[in-house]
C-alpha cells in the first residue's frame, strides 16, 4: 500500500474513531474508466450495480463517470433517483407484490428513466399490459466464486429458464409488452474471460433463435471479479472488452440490428477503493500455539470471511516493517466464527495469517472491503455499524454517520422513531 493512502487511512481512523470503511475515490473513477476504455464498442451503457455499495458518495461517483443503475429493491431504486440516475434497471426477484407495483408506477415517470426487468413469466403477466420491459434470462452457464453466488444455470432461482423463452414471447404478445431488453447475470467474482464468453454466446444464440423483435437493449450483467490475495492477477479487462466487442459487434453486423451492449458490475468497481480499518486491543497466546489478535470490529461489518471463507489483504497500519509472525485476527461478536483470517489454506476455514507483529492499539486495515462490506453489515450484538467516510482529492469526508449506541437502544426499546 502507498505511504500516502496509509497516511489517510491512519487518519480517518483518528478523526472518526475506529471501526471506520474508507472508500478511496480516485480508485472508483479509475476502475469506471477504464472499464469504459476497455470496450470499444460504440453503443454501450454501463449500469452500477448498487447493491455492491450503496453510499451516497460511491454512487455520486460512479453516475459522474457516465454510469446507469442497476437495482434490486425499490430502496436502491428511490436513492437511485433522489441521487439523479438519468437510467435505472429494477431487476426484482421474488419481491412482494406492493413492491413491484411501486417500481411499476416509478416506471411510468420519463425521468429517470425505470425499466422493470421480469424475473419470471409470473412478473411479465402482471405488468400492466402494452409495456417495455426487460427480461431475465437463466440459461446453462453460472460462475463464480464460492456455490452462494452462483446466480446461472439449473440450479438457479434467478431468471426465467431459456427454454421457456417461447412462453415468455406468447405472453408478452398477449399483453401488447414491447421486450426492449434482454439480460443475464451468471455469477460473482469470475475473472475468467472464457467463461464469460460462453455466457454471452448462450445469450446471443437465445437472441438470435427467438428475435425479439423490439429488442434494442442486450445486458450481460455484472460478475467481473478483482484480485483479493496479492498473489491473484486481475481479470484481462482489454481481452474482455476485445472478446465483447468482437462478439457483440458481429451479431448486430450479422442480424442487420443496431443494438446497445449493456453490463452492470457491482464488485468491479468499488471493491478495491475500500478499506476497514479497525483497531487491535487484545493480543491472546493460547497453551496451544495460537495467537489471536482482538479487534474491534467482526463479521457484523465485514461478513465474507465469514460467510463465504473468503480471503481479505490485511496490513498493520501502525507497524507496516515489525517482523512478521502468523495470527488469527477474531473480531469482538460472540460467535466462534467471527474470525478474519480465512481463505489461506485450500478450505474456507480459519488459518493463521504472516502480519508484522501487532501490538496492543495497532491499527489493522482490511483491504479490498469496498464491495458487499458495509452492504452486509448487521446490528448484531446490538453493534452499530462503522461511519463510511470518502477519500477525495486528499481530503477525507464523512460519507455517512454512524448511528449511536444509544439510538440502537432506543430503538430496541421501540422508541426509535
Ligand atoms: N447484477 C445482478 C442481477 C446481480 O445479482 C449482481 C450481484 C450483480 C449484477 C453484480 O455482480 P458483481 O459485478 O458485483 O459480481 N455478496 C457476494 C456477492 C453477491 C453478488 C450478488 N449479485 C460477495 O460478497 O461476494
Amino acid at each position: 500500500m502507498q505511504a500516502t493512502k496509509a497516511h489517510a487511512l491512519i487518519q480517518a481512523a483518528e478523526r472518526f474513531g475506529t471501526p471506520v470503511y474508507v472508500y478511496d475515490q480516485a480508485t472508483i473513477l479509475d476502475r469506471c474508466r477504464s472499464l469504459l476504455a476497455a470496450i470499444p464498442y460504440p453503443r454501450k451503457k454501463l449500469l452500477y450495480a448498487v447493491k455492491a455499495n450503496s453510499n451516497q458518495a460511491v454512487v455520486k461517483t460512479i453516475l459522474g463517470a457516465g454510469f446507469g443503475l442497476d437495482c434490486v429493491s425499490i430502496g436502491e431504486v428511490l436513492l437511485g433517483r433522489t441521487l439523479g440516475a438519468g437510467t435505472i434497471l429494477y431487476t426484482h426477484n421474488n419481491v412482494a407484490d406492493a413492491e413491484f407495483s411501486a417500481a411499476v408506477k416509478m416506471a411510468r415517470a420519463a425521468k429517470p428513466r425505470v425499466w422493470i426487468n421480469c424475473d419470471s413469466l409470473q412478473r411479465l403477466a402482471d405488468l400492466p399490459r402494452r409495456s417495455a420491459c426487460f427480461v431475465r434470462i437463466n440459461g446453462p452457464v453460472g460462475g463464480g466464486h464460492h456455490d452462494h453466488v452462483i446466480t446461472g444455470g439449473p440450479d438457479s432461482k434467478f431468471g426465467i429458464p431459456w427454454e421457456q423463452m417461447p412462453e415468455a414471447l406468447s405472453l408478452a404478445a398477449a399483453r401488447q409488452h414491447r421486450i426492449i431488453g434482454v439480460h443475464q447475470h451468471i455469477g460473482s467474482g469470475i475473472r475468467d474471460v472464457a467463461k464469460f464468453e460462453r455466457a454471452i454466446e448462450v445469450l446471443l444464440s437465445v437472441v438470435r433463435r427467438y428475435r425479439f423483435p423490439d429488442l434494442e437493449y442486450v445486458n450481460f450483467g455484472g460478475g467481473i471479479g478483482v484480485p483479493y490475495r496479492p498473489t491473484e492477477q486481475p481479470m484481462d479487462l482489454r481481452a474482455f472488452g476485445a472478446m465483447l466487442t468482437g462478439r457483440f459487434s458481429e451479431f448486430c453486423r450479422e442480424a442487420g440490428r443496431d443494438l446497445t451492449l449493456m453490463l452492470e458490475p457491482g464488485r468491479f468497481p468499488v471493491a478495491e477503493a475500500g478499506y476497514l480499518v479497525v483497531r487491535a486491543n487484545t493480543i491472546k497466546e493460547t497453551p496451544y500455539g495460537k495467537t489471536y489478535v482482538g479487534v474491534d470490529s467482526g463479521f457484523n461489518h465485514l461478513v465474507r470471511p465469514t460467510m463465504y471463507g473468503s480471503y481479505h489483504h490485511i496490513t498493520n497500519a501502525s507497524n507496516p516493517r515489525g517482523k512478521t509472525r502468523p495470527y488469527y485476527v477474531a473480531g469482538y461478536i460472540c460467535e466462534s466464527g467471527d474470525i478474519f483470517t480465512r481463505g489461506d489454506g485450500d478450505e474456507n476455514r480459519a488459518a493463521p495469517r504472516e502480519l508484522p507483529e501487532v501490538r496492543r492499539g495497532d491499527l489493522l486495515v482490511l483491504h479490498n472491503a469496498g464491495a458487499y462490506g458495509y452492504v452486509m453489515a448487521s446490528e448484531y450484538n446490538m453493534r452499530p455499524r462503522p461511519p463510511e467516510v470518502l477519500l477525495s482529492g486528499g481530503k477525507l469526508v464523512l460519507a455517512r454517520r454512524a448511528k449511536t449506541v444509544g439510538e440502537l437502544v432506543r430503538e430496541a426499546l421501540g422508541s426509535g422513531r
